[in-house]
């Protein structure tokens, strides 16, 4: 089997190589990065240090508006599925790189999988509109959770549909035992005392008002707060002049490796995060997260008490911060960390027939 998969952002890096790891094993994979990420510690970083080789093609696309990007990312990768003529085409996530490629292919002859299928957290935010139509482009759906499952019954797409667990939580488990906890001290902090942040959405980076009450809350919490910034939130602070406040607040630092994060995540007392992978992992890690959105895709560690939602309101981000506790119980929503394996399963015996 010849599987084409399509990356183009930091989290795809991450569970790209998790399949891969297994793909490799018995099959052939091309590996196409769009290019949507391309600092070398937004991209690179994460090839040298996951153990996948570096990708076959870099469609070199960069930043742009949504629909720029997009529609670059859509001619390259047509292009790319003509030429290698793949068994089938392998996609992560709600990207915009996503997108194009359930675009490009859907409209081809390989069929399209999507992995980490029939996420929805109900907001109006771009990736919705990337994960609703690359779910309904796809022929086989992976879904994560027995919720997601639901929410594609909900949405009438029930053939091709696959549990095979989070890839997120293979990536993890592979990444925990390998974590390079040399950062803690790196940075100066020490397990179990400090507070650990990441922040990029466009709803908070790019709103002065909502990263200046996030801003506001972090540097409030009495612990040292680690943001590891995002190349769009660091834009962001210097245009609206809080830049300054946040350097002197907080520790600071560019984005880090996959194995420096996961260190800093099961070391930190709580995490205070936009994103949606990470809120995923501090669940796995039993690390409490408070998150700075007003939805969320992963809504199994809401209910469970391991994750609250606070928006980007400073009252509330700083008590949700200052009363985070540990619950006693943890579900298991996100399958057993084998994902990979299933779905490398499905994809070969489906392109078999
Ligand atoms: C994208 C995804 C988002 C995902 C995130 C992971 C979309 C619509 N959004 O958001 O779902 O959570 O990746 O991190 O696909 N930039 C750099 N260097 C880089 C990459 C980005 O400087 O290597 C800056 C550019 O100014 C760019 C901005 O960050 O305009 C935003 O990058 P973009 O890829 O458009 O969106 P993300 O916020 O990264
Ligand atoms: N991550 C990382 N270094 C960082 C911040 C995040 O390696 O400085 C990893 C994190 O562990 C997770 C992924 O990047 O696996 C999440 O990416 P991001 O938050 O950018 O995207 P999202 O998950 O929100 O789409």
């Amino acid at each position: 089997m010849k599987v084409l998969t399509v990356v183009g952002a930091r989290p795809q890096f991450v569970k790209a190589a998790a399949v891969s790891r297994v793909l490799r094993e018995d099959h052939e994979e091309v590996l196409v990065h769009t290019g949507q990420h391309y600092d070398e510690d937004m991209s690179d970083v994460f090839f040298e240090e996951l153990s996948i080789p570096f990708p076959d093609t870099n469609l070199g696309v960069g930043s742009d508006t949504h629909g720029r990007q997009t529609g670059a990312m859509l001619a390259g990768l047509e292009a790319e599925i003509e030429d290698e003529d793949p068994d089938a085409v392998l996609v992560y996530g709600d990207t915009n790189s996503t997108l194009a490629a359930a675009i490009a292919t859907s409209k081809m002859d390989p069929p399209l999988a999507h992995v980490e299928a029939g996420m929805r957290s109900g907001s109006d935010i771009p990736e919705e509109t990337n994960r609703v139509l690359t779910d309904h482009a796809a022929d086989l759906l992976f879904v994560p959770s027995p919720d997601a499952e639901n929410n594609l019954d909900g949405e009438g797409i029930t053939d091709g549909v696959h549990f095979s667990g989070d890839v997120g939580y293979d990536a993890l488990l592979w990444a925990r035992d390998r974590a390079d906890t040399d950062v803690l001290s790196e940075l100066g902090v020490a397990n179990r005392e400090f507070v650990l942040s990441t922040v990029h959405r466009d709803t908070n980076a790019d709103d002065p008002d909502k990263l200046e009450a996030i801003v506001d809350a972090l540097v409030s919490d009495p612990r040292p707060v680690v943001l590891p910034a995002h190349p769009r939130t660091v834009a962001r602070l210097e245009e609206f002049g809080l830049y300054g406040r946040a350097e002197r607040g907080l520790t600071l630092t560019e984005p880090v490796g996959y194995r420096q994060f996961v260190a800093l995540l099961d070391a930190a007392t709580v995490v205070a995060t936009d994103s949606g992978g990470v809120q995923k992992e501090a669940f796995f890690l039993d690390t409490p997260c408070v998150t700075l959105r007003e939805q969320t895709e992963w809504v199994e560690t809401v209910e469970s008490g391991w994750n609250t939602l606070v928006g980007a309101d400073e009252g509330a981000i700083r008590t949700a911060l200052s009363d985070a506790t540990t619950p006693t119980e943890k579900p298991t929503p996100y399958g057993d960390g084998n994902a990979a394996e299933r779905i490398v399963e499905v994809l070969s015996d489906v392109t078999r027939v």
